[in-house]
């Protein structure tokens, strides 16, 4: 009897413990996974806002301190993230652009309605040597969508060539231009929504279109494009099945579109003011890509086995009203340790699919939706998802590593769930990088890591955590409120790591 008793109290002690300490696994024997892509951490620019004009672009004369009219404060913060790929001119915006708008003297490039956001009249100075010139600056790969839905055959051609091509005609003219070398272009986009806005097609059509359109997109002077077609928006399984069937390999990839967004119709909710229940909602909202992913995936690997045609994800990233005040059709909207949050949960997706998933391009890089940095004049705020990003750098190229975690889940409607802790890891170089999102905004957790192989012996770390949920970053008086500093509450066991993690925190350690 009195064995009983002991064994019982001894469970329920386990049980207690179980309860409070988070366990993590890193699988880090294995040789064999995927490399995490580093295109996962893409951006997009758009011809939308104040994303390319006073976001990215000011021109040589103006008094904003700028590099070729390039903003030199938004050009370093952009170096500093590593940005990959960077996807350009739309969106919507590539469906109504005509690239020859866009090249040769300044004064003679003419205007045109920017008929998707707000009517804006725009006047073409920042076109293709821009744009590609900015992307050698950055050091990323330029990602282009070519337009389908108003731009002919040969129109999406002869900018292939007018970029790619070592001599001919096109290459004369750019060189004229004054750009003597061609560019590099790998990513080519064959439309862009082209169920919506990008042409209102039906898949069927859509793939007999593509097909047409890739034809003529060749392959000069050695460079190699890399063809996307235009795919699905979240749920529309059905586009992306008939794109497998009719298309098949003749794409490299296929995208996806995913916004963590309320609704289409009525009010898509503040950035900025929102209650408990909005912010859990919303990090289950954005965690639902994980399934619709997965639904994709399933449809691909069924003609795909050998995943030689990838799942681009050129579009993600909350959408919610924009800021009252700001000029209609310009998706301007703050971003608080709300939106850093849905950037790390939805890395910590990608990461799980790195074998399929190899881009991914958050909307967009300034002054639209959750972007990156916001500028007003002269001034330039880093976002929280900024930093979001500038944490997770070190998984970029990195070996993605399996983990398991023992987290509880909050449910946060009858088919969502939120984990109190999610993770991810990742190998490169001799080092590990364990990413944690403690999304729980009043509970802070335990965690002990353990290692299939690796003893630790050296760690650092670094945190995302604000003073509340709805903070963020404004021009003048708190431009630093969130940011990232130095985590002390990490350290070296006999048997890996024990973390104190702090509610509503995001945090990425190093490991040696
Ligand atoms: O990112 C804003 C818009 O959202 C893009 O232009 C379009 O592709 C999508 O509908």
């Amino acid at each position: 009897m009195k064995r009983i008793y002991t064994l019982l109290v001894a469970l329920i002690a386990c049980a207690v413990t179980t309860a409070q300490t988070v366990d993590v696994r890193i699988y880090d024997a294995a040789i064999d996974t995927p490399t995490i892509a580093p295109e996962i951490y893409g951006q997009f620019s758009e011809h939308l806002g104040t994303c390319i004009y006073g976001g990215l672009w000011v021109g040589p004369e103006s008094d904003i301190p700028n590099e070729d009219g390039y903003r030199t404060d938004v050009l370093e913060a952009l170096k500093a993230l590593q940005v990959p790929v960077m996807r350009w001119p739309g969106g919507c915006f590539a469906d109504d652009y005509h690239w020859r708008d866009g090249i040769g003297p300044k004064e003679s490039r003419p205007r045109m309605v920017n008929s998707n956001w707000g009517g804006t009249v725009e006047d073409n100075s920042f076109g293709t040597h821009e744009f590609l010139n900015l992307c050698e600056k950055l050091g990323c790969e330029p990602y282009i969508s070519g337009n389908v839905g108003s731009g002919s055959v040969e129109e999406m051609a002869k900018w292939v060539e007018y970029m790619t091509a070592d001599n001919g005609p096109m290459a004369e003219e750019r060189k004229r231009n004054g750009r003597e070398k061609p560019w590099r272009v790998k990513y080519f986009g064959i439309g862009n929504e082209s169920w919506g806005c990008g042409g209102s097609m039906r898949p069927e059509y859509y793939s007999d279109i593509y097909r047409r359109y890739a034809t003529y997109c060749r392959n000069f002077s050695g460079n190699q494009l890399y063809k996307i077609a235009s795919g699905a928006s979240d749920y529309d399984y059905n586009w992306t099945e008939v794109l497998l069937e009719n298309i098949g390999h003749r794409m490299d990839g296929i995208s996806l579109h995913y916004y963590t967004v309320k609704g289409w119709q009525g009010s898509k909710g503040s950035a900025l003011d929102f209650t408990t229940d909005e912010y859990y909602w919303t990090l289950g909202k954005a965690l639902e890509i994980e399934p619709v992913i997965r639904r994709h995936i399933a449809l691909m690997d069924a003609v795909d086995p050998e995943k030689r045609i990838d799942l681009l994800v050129d579009e993600w990233g909350t959408w919610f009203d924009e800021e009252p005040g700001t000029v209609r059709g310009h998706l301007y909207q703050q971003n608080t340790m709300r939106d850093a949050m849905v950037a790390a949960l939805s890395f910590n997706v990608f990461h799980r699919y790195a074998d399929r998933i190899k881009m991914a391009n958050i909307a967009q890089v300034a002054n639209v939706l959750q972007a990156m940095v916001l500028t007003r004049g002269q001034e330039m705020v880093l976002t929280p998802t900024y930093h979001a990003f500038y944490l997770y750098r070190p998984h970029q190229g990195a070996h993605y590593l399996e983990t398991t975690c023992s987290a509880a889940e909050r449910r946060v409607t009858e088919t969502r769930s939120v984990p109190e802790v999610s993770v991810t890891a990742s190998r490169k170089g001799g080092k590990i990088h364990l990413s944690l999102v403690n999304p729980e905004l009043e509970k802070g957790q335990k965690v002990s890591v353990k290692f299939e192989q690796l003893k630790p012996t050296k760690l650092s770390a670094m945190i995302l955590k604000a003073d509340a949920i709805d903070a963020y970053n404004d021009f003048g008086a708190h431009a630093d409120r969130v940011r990232v500093t130095k985590f002390e509450g990490a350290k070296l066991t006999k048997q890996g790591l024990e973390i104190e993690l702090p509610a509503a925190s995001i945090v990425t350690l190093e490991i040696e």
